[in-house]
């Protein structure tokens, strides 16, 4: 099955879809991941999207096309997969439409303000992507999938996470529209315990 979340900075994205791709078996395409792997390699990619991460900005869309392209031409690609902060515009949505078939669009629906909070409390893995909230950390200061340090995203910091959602909502939104027109997209809300709303999604997958 391929599947995409859509969802606000914060929405709990990363944090459900590595669980949905461990019950499905399928790889988790993180595009923010890609990004942050690039950027701490210094790679040309790397170079060239720090600044718009740093500034809350999305990456030019002919950039992160192209990484998802090649992406999903890979042999664990073949049985399915989850992609997570891709699309995010419109152009990125119909570049998808030519190379990829989609079966179901999860949205993932929470209020800016809580999605605030959320974001000011997470703590990263730069090495394999897993994300934390210091709520639930208590005194662990790495991975416990790989054993990594755990990170603060820069992008978190107050001022660019409101950039973040102001771009969510004027660039990335207008996709609710555009998957609602094809009759794929699901809403979840991603508001309460992060259990019941793997249950949630894993229905509307599997209906
Ligand atoms: P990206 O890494 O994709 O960031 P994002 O979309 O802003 O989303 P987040 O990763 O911040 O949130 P999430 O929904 O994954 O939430 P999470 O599960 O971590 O992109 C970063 C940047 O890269 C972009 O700004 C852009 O510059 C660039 N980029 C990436 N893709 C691009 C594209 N396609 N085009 C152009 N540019 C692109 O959860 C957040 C926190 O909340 C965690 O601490 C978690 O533990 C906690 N939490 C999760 N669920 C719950 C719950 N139910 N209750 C309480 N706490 C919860
Ligand atoms: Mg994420």
């Amino acid at each position: 099955m391929n599947i995409i979340f859509l969802g606000p900075p914060g929405a709990g994205k990363g944090t459900q879809a590595q669980r949905v791709v461990e019950a499905l078996n399928i790889p988790q395409i993180s595009t923010g991941d890609i990004l942050r792997r690039a950027i701490k390699e210094q790679t040309p990619t790397g170079v060239k999207a720090k600044s718009y991460i740093d500034a809350g900005k999305l990456v030019p869309d002919e950039v992160i096309i192209d990484i998802v392209k090649d992406r999903l031409a890979q042999d664990d690609c073949k049985e399915g997969y989850l992609l997570d902060g891709f699309p995010r515009t419109v152009p990125q949505a119909e570049a998808l439409d030519t190379f990829a078939t989609i079966d179901k669009v999860v949205e993932l629906d929470v209020a800016d303000d809580a999605l605030v909070k959320r974001i000011s409390g997470r703590r990263v893995c730069l090495n394999c992507g897993a994300t934390y909230h210091i709520s639930r950390l208590g005194d662990r200061t790495t991975c416990e999938k790989c054993g990594e340090p755990l990170i603060q995203r820069e992008d978190d910091k107050a001022e660019t996470v409101l950039n973040r959602l102001s771009v969510y909502h004027s660039q990335t939104a207008p996709l609710v529209d555009f998957y609602s027109a094809k009759g794929n997209l699901h809403k979840v809300d991603g508001a309460g315990d992060m259990d019941a709303i793997f249950a949630e999604i894993m229905k509307v997958l599997k209906a």
